[in-house]
């Protein structure tokens, strides 16, 4: 089978030194070692793989490198107990894509600590539509379930809204009772964003003070924060007491101009969320729930699929933000991997 070729998008330099990403097709032998071969169905693009589609050096920490930090499929080869050929699993982050050639791709191998049982409740379609991005949503709703704020405690506001991340935080927080208030750059996106569950959307303007108040009129419960700078900035210091703000995303800028005035005279939390590195209890216990009472209602228009040959266009409208909702890739039904030699 290490003779067969795969099909795969992979990112690498010419001999010019210049960044190069293509379909391609590799002998399944130049995967990287792990416990688990998993044949590919679906993976998903996230604003990190645009990123790595560029070759950008604080995705992709090694080249030749395989995007991709999300895939779901069927596991085909196992040396372990835990999984067995024909399980239907899902990986999204740790190394996937970054250090590890990722979910672009026929088949990942990867390591049995990585993997989730798909959850009954969830087609691998589904699993994917959500993806990393699903993740991170569930993530920043658990830490505003445990900083106690609850549907009843106010509103709730969620940023990037109609990005990946930010559709599915509206989504599950609408779902859950939450008043959600949902900020967008995007005025096409208002009926998105209603039919999503947002109770209010408004423009980006209406949660960036750059005025430079250490604090100011409180008038949030919490956060899902996707875009990070002055929107950050604004909504800590407009939260109210012992509110949560969720923070997981940099869409806008990496910096955060603040004081430590919300934290110290409101005990604001501030509450970091890291996807990839999400332990797998935690990831287990939200796989479970994104499959059952958090599934979206709507992810069907949250998600729509392109094939693996037609997602560089789109990793670059994600990069200049105007992307709206998640875009699943499909994978499978792309031709299958081919005896013969390595091609071009
Ligand atoms: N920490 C983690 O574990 C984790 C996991 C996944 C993603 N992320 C990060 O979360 C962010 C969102 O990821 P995503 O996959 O949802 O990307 P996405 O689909 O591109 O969503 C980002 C959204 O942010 C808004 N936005 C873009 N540029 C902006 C700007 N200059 N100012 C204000 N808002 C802007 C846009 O929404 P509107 O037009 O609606 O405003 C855009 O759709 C990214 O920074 C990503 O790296 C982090």
């Amino acid at each position: 089978m290490d003779a067969e070729l795969f099909r795969c998008y992979l990112v690498d330099k010419d001999p010019q030194g210049n960044v190069r990403a293509e379909l391609t097709r590799r002998p399944l032998d130049e995967l990287p070692g792990g416990d688990v071969l998993i044949r590919v169905d679906y993976s998903s693009l996230n604003y990190k793989d645009a990123l790595a589609v560029r070759g950008h050096p604080g995705v992709v920490k090694r080249l030749p490198m395989v995007v991709g930090v999300d895939a779901a499929g069927t596991v085909v080869e196992s040396g372990v107990y835990e999984f067995v050929e024909g399980d239907p699993v899902l990986v999204t982050g740790f190394d996937l894509g970054v250090t590890h050639w990722g979910g672009w791709a026929q088949y990942v191998r990867v390591p049995q600590q990585w993997v989730v049982p798909m959850p009954p409740g969830l087609t691998p379609k589904e699993s994917m539509m959500l993806g990393t991005a699903g993740l991170t949503a569930a993530l920043c709703v658990r830490a505003l379930q445990e900083h106690d704020v609850k549907p009843g405690s106010g509103p709730v506001v969620v940023t990037g809204a109609s990005g990946g991340v930010g559709s599915v935080a509206v989504a599950l927080l609408s779902q859950l009772g939450y008043d959600v208030v949902a900020v967008t750059g995007k005025p096409a996106a208002r009926n998105y964003l209603q039919q999503l569950g947002a109770r209010q959307v408004v423009p980006r303007q209406a949660v960036t003070d750059t005025g430079g108040k250490p604090l100011l009129s409180r008038q949030w419960a919490g956060a899902v924060d996707t875009v990070g700078g002055d929107i950050l900035s604004t909504l800590l210091r407009s939260t109210r007491h012992f509110g949560c703000v969720a923070a997981c995303g940099n869409a806008a800028d990496a910096r955060l101009p603040i004081t430590v005035y919300p934290f110290i005279l409101r005990g604001i939390t501030l509450a970091g969320v890291d996807a990839a590195m999400c332990p797998m209890p935690v990831r287990h216990e939200l796989w479970q729930k994104l499959a059952g009472p958090w599934k979206p209602k709507h992810l069907a228009q949250i998600a729509r699929s392109v094939q693996l040959d037609e997602v560089q266009q789109h990793a670059e409208q994600i990069l200049a933000g105007q992307l709206r909702g998640r875009l699943v890739v499909r994978v499978a039904g792309e031709d299958q991997p081919q005896k013969g030699h390595e091609a071009g």
